[in-house]
């Protein structure tokens, strides 16, 4: 991990501490003062910085459970709007380990967060910040997740909460959440990179406050999954894993998970030999940072054409692909696309270990499975896959993926009769 580039002296615009950087022209800002997303200078994506960094003695105090606001000492702030959110379940999968024929296999299971998604844990944090900056008006593009959470967050902070969806292309579920958490639901008639351009519009005419993952602040929530992950592998199998395996869509949370151990490696409670590897995996139909990693881009091209059945991550345009495309090259990681079918055979594989993920979770362990066939992924490789969203999440899709509903008559003996057939 050559470029940390975490090292800079504490700027006066700090606030206790805290404050935010550019990551390409390395100016500073205030973190609370005034609203903006990228650098007023040359639009480059901007970073949360902190004066004092964590170490794993700062969490020590609270269980796993309690969940993102364990880990304050890694947040700008101590207390969040909270559902609360985080402390999600590590599983183990033995038949699928075996099957796929890897030493250690994991499932970090985000569907079990309040809203169903890890988008509650970049809300905690983003929500809080809209409420310190003093805005009314909330707002996010999304495919759906984001919507949900966001819709979940400012009610429960009382603002008023506006989401751009791309028309016919976001899961049951969550446009249910979105509409009984009483957000305003704007359906585009566009994909969701046409949403995020109009939402930025929006927020640049201060028309509402973004909380799509451009916002730093969200990440600050998301690197909590990254510090889950590492103490609870290391508490079950007295190590850090030595790859994590995650879907990729604006590419937050590969941004975020990477941040996370840049930070512990910086104060010196992480090795830098013991950061996992972070592999990133999308659908084919819309995979701009696969094809970046593959061709040795330096940013992505933005793909205009995208489809996939994990409409989750049905993204051409990551935004945080700046900040991504370094945590999976500095990492030894990679970045792979599988197919929808792909996608669907591992989403029943989790599910037939109890273990219900939405189809843009599947692909983590789809890709692991295509990675591990290539001979990328070696067989004594212990691995957490990251699954970020409830099967409930998308219904149409567990359905059309699972068994059949058999009719049967109201009758025990006709019912016996139909299972002898
Ligand atoms: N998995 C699920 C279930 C998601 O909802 C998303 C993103 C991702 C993976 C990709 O995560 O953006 O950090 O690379 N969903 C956003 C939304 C775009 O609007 O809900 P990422």
């Amino acid at each position: 991990m050559a470029d940390l580039q975490l090292d800079e002296p504490e700027p006066e615009v700090a606030d206790d501490g805290v404050w935010l950087t550019c990551i390409e022209c390395g100016e500073t800002f205030a973190p609370f003062e005034g609203i903006r997303y990228t650098c007023d200078s040359c639009g480059g994506l901007l970073e949360v910085r902190y004066a004092d960094l964590p170490t794993f003695e700062d969490f020590d105090s609270a269980a796993i459970a309690d969940g993102v606001w364990r880990y304050d000492a890694a947040l700008p702030f101590e207390e969040g709007v909270s559902l609360p959110e985080g402390g999600t379940p590590l599983h183990d999968v033995p038949r699928l380990e075996d099957d796929l024929g890897v030493e250690r296999l994991r499932i970090k299971h985000e569907g079990m967060n309040p809203t169903g998604s890890f988008k509650d844990r970049g809300m905690t944090v983003g929500v809080r910040v809209a409420e310190k900056v003093g805005v009314d008006r909330l707002a996010c593009a999304s495919t759906g997740n984001t919507s949900a959470a966001l819709s979940a967050y400012g009610a429960r902070a009382d603002l008023e909460t506006l989401v751009l969806l791309p028309a016919g292309k976001v899961a049951a579920g969550k446009i249910a959440q979105a509409s009984l958490h009483g957000a305003r639901i704007l359906e585009v008639d566009g994909n969701f990179d046409r949403c995020l351009d109009i939402v930025q519009d929006l927020a640049d005419r201060g028309e509402a406050y973004l909380l799509n993952s451009l916002n730093p602040f969200r990440l600050e929530g998301q690197k909590t999954i990254g510090l889950e992950i590492l103490e609870q592998f290391h508490a079950e199998e007295g190590a850090y894993p030595d790859r994590i395996v995650l879907p990729v869509g604006n590419a937050g949370n590969t941004a975020a998970l990477y941040k996370a151990f840049r930070e512990l490696v910086e104060s010196g409670a992480l090795d830098e030999s013991d950061v996992p590897k972070l592999t990133g995996v999308q659908a084919a139909g819309s995979a701009p940072m696969v094809e970046a990693i593959e061709e040795g881009w330096e940013g992505i091209e933005r793909w205009e054409d995208v489809e996939t059945i994990a409409t989750a991550i049905r993204i051409g345009n990551p935004v945080n692909a700046p900040k991504a495309l370094p945590g999976i090259r500095e990492t030894g990681g990679t970045a792979v696309a599988v197919s929808d079918e792909e996608i669907t055979a591992a989403q029943r594989d989790l599910a037939g270990e109890g273990v219900g993920v939405e189809p843009a979770s599947a692909a983590s362990v789809a890709g692991l499975r295509k990675l591990r066939h290539e001979g990328v992924i070696e067989a004594d490789e212990q691995v957490v896959c990251l699954t970020t969203g409830h099967l409930l999440k998308d219904p149409d899709a567990a359905a059309a993926a699972g068994s059949e509903p058999e009719p049967v008559p109201d009758e025990t003996d006709a019912v016996l009769d139909h299972l002898a057939e």
